[in-house]
This record gives structure tokens, sequence and C-alpha cells, in this order.
């Protein structure tokens, strides 16, 4: 698959372990922030309908991958989505952020690490799919384009083999897989027209608005 010896293997997913959230900020800003979760934004602008649809989209399908350019918003939306199911799943949620794997191969690894399972070098898509196979989770599986082929091929299997996995990928393009619903995000509008929008809520339309569709990931665009 992607051939590596032990020894970059072993670096490479300690890096990736110092990478991600810690379990303090993944606890979230509060007591009552479901843990494995990034705190979702106190105040996000304009997603809210969106938001509503991925979460129906994620109960009814399974399978969806919000896809849009760097910056959009992907990522918080997919929080809020996770926060909003959090009930729905008896709290069995987990947030994995690819997006600090710089291996493809760990993939499998990195996803059972989250789910607590202890990480096997032979086989661990195996020690995966047995683990979750009658679990019903929601999976998040966030800026899966660092490493899209590997995720995508995970995300197949366990959405295929693993009839009560939800699976909610994040990821600047599609991974293009049997039962994946892709869910395009749409550039936030304009502020909307009405008086009192205080100064930090406009200013949050800024950044998601920045950033076109086409053009590098950071080339910025005149708003509105
Ligand atoms: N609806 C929103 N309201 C307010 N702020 C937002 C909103 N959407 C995104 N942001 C802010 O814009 C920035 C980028 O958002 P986010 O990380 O979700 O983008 P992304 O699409 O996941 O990017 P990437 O492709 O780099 O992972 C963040 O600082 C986030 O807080
Ligand atoms: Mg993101």
């Amino acid at each position: 698959m992607w051939p590596m010896s032990p020894a970059a293997a072993i670096a490479s997913w300690r890096r990736f372990g110092a990478q991600q959230p810690s379990f303090r900020s993944l606890r979230g800003s509060s007591e009552t922030d479901p843990p494995n979760l990034p705190t979702r934004l106190s105040r996000m602008v304009g997603r809210d309908e969106t938001a509503e649809a991925i979460s129906a989209q994620v109960l009814d399908r399974g399978f969806v991958t919000v896809v849009g350019p760097g910056g959009i918003g992907k990522t918080t939306v997919a929080v809020s989505v996770a926060h909003a199911l959090f009930a729905k799943f008896g709290g069995a949620l987990y947030f994995v952020d690819l997006g600090a794997l710089d291996d493809p191969s760990l993939v499998p690894s990195a996803i059972a690490s989250t789910l607590g399972l202890s990480v096997k070098a032979d086989s661990p898509i195996q020690a995966l799919l047995s683990f979750v196979r009658d679990q019903r989770m929601l999976l998040v599986l966030d800026s899966c384009e660092h490493v899209i082929e590997a995720a995508a091929s995970v995300a197949e299997r366990i959405f295929k083999e693993a009839s009560q996995v939800h699976i909610l990928a994040t990821s600047r393009e599609s991974l293009r897989v049997e039962g994946e619903q892709v869910h395009r995000l749409p550039p936030l509008g304009c502020p909307p027209d009405v008086t009192g929008l205080k100064a930090a809520e406009a200013m949050s339309f800024l950044r998601p608005c920045s950033y076109s569709w086409n053009a590098s990931p950071r080339a910025e665009i005149p708003l509105c």
C-alpha cells in the first residue's frame, strides 16, 4: 500500500498523536460540551439551515462528505452537525482530524486510536472493522483531502461493512466512493440587511467569503 519502515511509521504516528487536540481541548470549553469533539463556534453565521440539512442527510443516508475549498467552513459545519447529533448517537461520536496526518497508511490506525482501540501494526483495518461492525456511532473524518485515497477506502469499507456507523467527512474534494452523498458548501452570502447586526457578527462573514472556489485556497476576492 504505502511502504514505510517501522521506525518511520512510529515517528509519523507520534507526530500525528502530538498534533491531535488534547483531551482537555476535545472536551470543549464547558463541562456540558460532548467529549471527543472540538468546541463548536459560539456564533456560527448563516449555516443553520445547511447544518440541519446535513444532519438529516447523515441520519438518513449514513455517509455524507461536506466538500468545499479551504476556509469555506467545512469543519465548522461538521462540528456543529456533530454536536447536534450527539444525543441521537447516545454519545457514541468520534472526531478524527486527518489533517494532522502526513502518512496515508496511518488512516486506519488514527481512526482506531480515536475509538480507543489498541493499534496493531499488522492489520489495523481489520481490527477497526471488527470493532465497529456491530456498533452504532457517528464517525467524523475531518480534512480527508490530505490522505484522500486512504480515507476514501477506509470510509467505503466501514460504510459497507458496518451498517450502523454513520460517517460525516469533510474534504476539499469528494471521496468518490460508493454510498457517499456529497454536500457542496457554497460561500456565505453578504450579511443580512438588518439593523442591529453586531460588528463581530458582520466580521464573521469575511473569512468564509474571502476564498475563491477556483483560485488557490488562500487567494482573496472582494467581498460581496
Ligand atoms: N458560518 C461561520 N460563521 C462564523 N465563522 C465561520 C463560519 N464558517 C467558518 N468560519 C470561520 O472561518 C474559518 C475557517 O473555517 P473552517 O476551518 O471551518 O474551514 P474549512 O472549510 O474546514 O477549511 P479547511 O479546508 O482549511 O479545513 C474558521 O476560523 C471558522 O471559525
Ligand atoms: Mg477544515
